[in-house]
């Protein structure tokens, strides 16, 4: 069974779901380092080359690729679930975890990097603000679980998702 996991950038998904494929025994495959290999070039510059439509079509192509073969725990981009078309074959071909954050947690988390193009604003917690206003509705429609990811350790949500199979 292939576990896809989506919700906002910091929100976990590349932590816990390595550790959740090796629990499971199952290959982890994070779509952003797929999509960077097929760029040949980081997406942050992708973005500011192409623009976000194009980087949407890539990404889209990939989810596609990567659900059709062998089960694997899938991290996603945290855009995965903005196109209706996406969101409806995620669905259908993986168990889909949502990672539930608020705007507060994930901005502590990941203040400091500079790798998220989609952060790299004026006020990044207003933006992560906005952004889960936006997608919040979108990850909980492709999803099968909603997993808040506030307090538990990245041990005990890999033992909640288990759970949920
Ligand atoms: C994006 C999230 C990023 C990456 C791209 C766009 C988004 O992935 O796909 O920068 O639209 O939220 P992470 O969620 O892994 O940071």
């Amino acid at each position: 069974m292939t576990i896809v996991l989506v919700g906002l950038p910091g929100s976990g998904k590349s932590t816990v779901g390595r550790q959740l494929a090796r629990r499971l025994a199952i290959p982890f495959v994070d779509s952003d380092q797929v999509i960077e290999q097929r760029l040949g070039c980081s997406i942050r510059e992708f973005f500011e080359r192409e623009g976000e439509a194009r980087f949407r079509d890539i990404e889209q192509d990939t989810l596609d690729d990567l659900t059709r073969g062998q089960d694997v725990v899938l991290s996603t981009g945290g855009g995965s679930c903005m196109r209706e078309a996406t969101r409806a074959f995620l669905h259908e071909r993986g168990q889909v975890i949502y990672l539930r954050s608020t705007p507060e947690d994930i901005y502590r988390r990941i203040k400091h990097d500079r790798g998220r193009p989609l952060l790299l604003v004026a006020d990044p917690l207003q933006r992560l603000r906005d952004l889960h206003e936006a997608r919040d509705p979108q990850y909980r429609e492709c999803a099968h679980y909603v997993i808040e990811t506030g307090r538990p350790s990245v041990a005990t949500l890999v033992n909640m998702i288990v759970m949920q199979l």
